[in-house]
């Protein structure tokens, strides 16, 4: 008698195809070629592309090439259509957006099988993953858009927005884009990927029979050029994008200075961790799924595994065995595990970067049974073994079915090793002890960690990068807030012009005071008061032009050594919101008890008779901050599956804050009190004009319980030290408010280098003395990034 697995080797899958005829006539109905869908017509069609079956390298059909000139009437029909579609209210679009859900469903499995014709993916995927999260993303932005005025109050929509997404989710990355921006009132102009714009096509007459009013999505085809133009339109308010770190590097240097509100959704290499405890079965189903899903084409797959060295011979034999059993093929045959690769420059790309993994000695393990088909573009599930951490393999994202494994020995080298990249998208921790995982979950610097389970998704539950994977955030309540603008910064005042004292006290007479000392205010790094690198100091004159001390003129090797202090202050991220309130509280209270001295500076510096408010108003800013400290509380999602989502707000890490030149204390404390409170460590540039209210700063601190390199001051240039600011690789965002509209487009230029995030007032100033201008959750949300934990439950 056979046995049962001698039985189960001998069976095999007969085909199961899904038809493709019905996808075959819609495409057929439509002659094969598209123009651009602009104010709800169709322009006839352009120069055009192709778009192929990368399956087969059949060519499905043509698209049209939008010149600089269509995505300009596109962006009119957009501004025209938008306060219409304002009107229209939150239940008005709730209605439509509900409608656009249904008839996704509706339709679900055309557009099914549209995605997999044109991206290669298999039918289970586009059929079971793709489609219903698509519409589940309409259903949940519906209710957004009913509840937008309760729920956020004092917001207005952005305007007119543009959105670019790449091919490896296409209708995926439709609903993400536009879900949202239509809940929030914006219109759209959106651009698909050029390999796969098929379902946005579809996607089109959904909108025309969903009564979504005409130019409130626009949706215009082409390759990056379109992407560019649509990147460098002046009427475009927001700009959505997902892709490679490489064009959202581009797309951050284009839009610098120019005010466009961006978010930017990366690439990844983010790691699938295995403890010694994990269930390992199901831990290979994670592997599985995490990065052969989609061929690996996927920003958030698990493609680096660290799995700890105990387990390691068992886990990788099973996942060996686990490989050898997946089926690659026809991706409309749905018994099929792997589909083809969205185009044959990717194949290209991937077996380039296999090729030097072997070249440097790795092991490259592909399944022996894997057959690839003589058409198409292919490429094997691979298993690399034995690369350093620095290899090319273990640190480029391959976008491909190619996962490199790598050992470690304790849980500090298992984070240790994920965070050893430049990416921050997402993680995996596998293990059977809650305790350990928790543990390590807060310590990944990624947007998504998911705890014993990999890629879920949920239109609840925020997703995007820390790092180099970009900022913003996707779905949830923060997505709501990437396509809203808070009322209050249109009330923002322009910034006040500082002109230097007429005439100068450039002799300043020596004191006739005989226990004079000089004291040239220095820099305040780690703690410790610190003489300027460069041992230049620049005079401070009042506004009658009287000489009032000196400090320090701060170079790049005092950003530098700020920025490490800060970096080694550790301990302020993870001490309780309670501990960092209680310091707060303590700075007003010990600012408070030199009250008058610190209005004298300022009034003596600015020449205000506004001082004591100034003063006063710090105090409460202090306050409000501290008070804030320990109630700025994530959120626990219920996605739908058996378990939660933990969505908890994290520091950013150092943040460089170059401060106002008005209200040289109140500006100060309202810009480095918020970014302590929540746990960041800051390097603060302090007014360029009036710095001595900061430096001033430095006994109150030292004598709050302060821990050293949690506030670093390095005074001089505001130019010169923002850009080092924001060059600096080691800094994790700068904000910039000192009313210098140049000085804030460099910083966001620079700031690309290492993506690194941005807040700036441009040449607009802001109400220091108003918490609805610089208060509330907005402020607090450029403080933090959200990470979501994903804990399923009695599985
Ligand atoms: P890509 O980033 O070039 O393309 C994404 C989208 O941006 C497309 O719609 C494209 O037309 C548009 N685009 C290209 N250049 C542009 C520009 N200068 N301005 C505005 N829009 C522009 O990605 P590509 O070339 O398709 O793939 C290359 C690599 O990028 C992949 O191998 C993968 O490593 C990575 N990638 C990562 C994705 C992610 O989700 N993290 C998605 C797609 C690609």
């Amino acid at each position: 008698m056979p046995t049962i697995n001698e039985i189960l080797n001998t069976m095999d899958y007969g085909p199961a195809p899904e038809s493709q005829k019905e996808a075959q006539a819609w495409l057929e109905q439509r002659s094969r070629k598209f123009g651009l869908f602009i104010d709800n017509q169709w322009t006839d069609p352009g120069e055009t592309f192709a778009c192929y079956n990368p399956a087969d390298g059949s060519q499905l059909a043509e698209l049209t090439q939008a010149t600089p000139v269509d995505v300009a009437r596109a962006v009119t029909a957009a501004r025209k259509a938008l306060p219409a579609w304002q009107a229209l209210g939150g239940h008005g679009r709730a209605k439509i957006m509900y409608a656009i859900a249904r008839l996704m469903q509706k339709h679900a499995r055309l557009f099914a099988v549209l995605e997999t014709l044109d991206n290669g993916k298999t039918i289970r995927e586009t059929r079971d993953a793709d489609l219903p999260l698509v519409a589940r993303h309409f259903y949940y932005h519906a209710g957004w858009a009913q509840l937008l005025d309760e729920e956020f109050p004092g917001h207005r929509a952005v305007g007119v927005v543009g959105q670019i997404v790449p091919w490896n989710f296409p209708l995926l990355m439709l609903a993400w884009k536009i879900a949202p921006a239509l809940a929030a009132g914006n219109t759209i102009v959106f651009k698909p990927a050029e390999f796969t714009p098929l379902t946005a096509m579809l996607f089109a007459e959904i909108c025309l029979q969903a009564g979504v009013p005409a130019g409130v999505v626009n949706i215009v085809t082409g390759d990056g050029r379109t992407g560019e133009a649509i990147v460098g339109h002046q009427g475009i308010d927001k700009l959505a994008f997902t892709g490679s770190t490489e064009v959202g590097r581009i797309i951050r240097e284009a839009t610098a200075g120019t005010g466009k509100k961006l978010s930017l959704e990366l690439g990844g290499k983010s790691p699938f961790i295995v403890f010694e405890d994990a269930d390992l079965d199901a831990a290979v189903e994670g592997l599985v799924d995490s990065i052969w899903f989609n061929q690996g084409q996927v920003c958030c797959a698990g493609s680096r595994l660290l799995v700890q060295e105990s387990v390691q011979e068992r886990f990788l034999k099973k996942l060996k065995a686990r490989m050898d059993n997946l089926r690659l093929g026809s991706p409309l045959d749905k018994s099929m595990d792997i589909g083809a690769l969205v185009d044959p420059i990717q194949r290209q790309r991937i077996a380039g970067l296999v090729d030097s993994a072997r070249a440097e000695g790795c092991e490259v393990y592909q399944p022996a049974g894997c057959v690839i088909p003589e058409h198409g573009s292919w490429f094997p599930p691979t298993l690399i073994t034995g690369a350093s951490t620095s290899a090319a393999v273990a640190q480029a994202e391959i976008f491909g079915p190619v996962l490199v494994a790598m050992s470690f020995r304790t849980p500090a080298e298992a984070v240790q090793l994920a965070n050893n990249t430049v990416y921050g998208l997402a993680s995996c921790v596998w293990t059977e002890n809650i305790s350990l995982a928790l543990d390590v979950a807060p310590a990944i610097k990624a947007g998504v960690v998911w705890i014993n389970t990999a890629n879920q998704f949920d239109a609840a539950c925020g997703f995007g990068g820390y790092k180099e994977s970009g900022y913003g955030r996707e779905g949830g309540r923060e997505g709501m807030f990437e396509y809203l603008v808070p009322v209050s910064e249109d009330a923002r005042p322009a910034a006040p012009t500082f002109k230097k004292p007429a005439k100068p006290d450039t002799e300043h007479t020596p004191s006739t005071d005989p226990f004079a000392v000089d004291r040239t205010a220095k820099m305040y790094i780690g703690g410790k008061q610190a003489r300027p690198d460069g041992a230049y100091s620049r005079a401070i004159h009042g506004a009658d032009g009287k000489f009032l001390g000196e400090v320090g003129e701060g170079s790049r090797k005092d950003i530098r050594n700020a920025v490490e202090a800060a970096h080694k202050a550790t301990g302020w991220t993870k001490a309780t919101a309670h501990n960092r309130a209680q310091v707060l509280y303590y700075i007003a209270e010990n600012l408070a008890a030199r009250g008058a001295e610190f209005a004298e500076r300022i009034a003596a510096q600015t020449g205000t008779k506004n001082a004591e408010k100034e003063v006063q108003a710090s105090i409460e800013r202090l306050f409000y901050w501290a008070a804030w400290a320990d109630k700025y509380d994530g959120l626990a999602h219920q996605p739908p599956m058996h378990g939660i989502t933990v969505a908890l707000n994290e520091a950013v890490g150092v943040i460089g804050i170059v401060c106002p030149n008005e209200n040289p204390l109140l500006g100060f404390v309202s810009l480095v009190a918020p970014a302590i409170a929540v746990g960041n460590r800051v390097v603060a540039v302090p007014s360029e004009a009036f710095p001595l209210s900061a430096t001033d700063l430095y006994q109150v601190f030292d004598t709050s319980d302060l821990p050293g390199g949690v506030v670093n001051i390095v005074t001089g240039s505001a130019d010169e030290l923002a850009r080092t600011l924001a060059s600096h690789a080691d800094v994790d965002a700068v904000w910039r408010h000192d009313g210098s509209a140049t000085g804030c487009a460099e910083v966001e230029k620079l700031s690309a280098g290492s993506l690194k995030r941005t807040w700036t007032g441009g040449a607009k100033g802001r109400d220091w003395f108003s918490t609805a201008q610089a208060g509330g959750r907005v402020v607090l949300a450029h403080a933090s990034q959200v990470k979501n934990i994903w804990i399923p439950y009695g599985v």
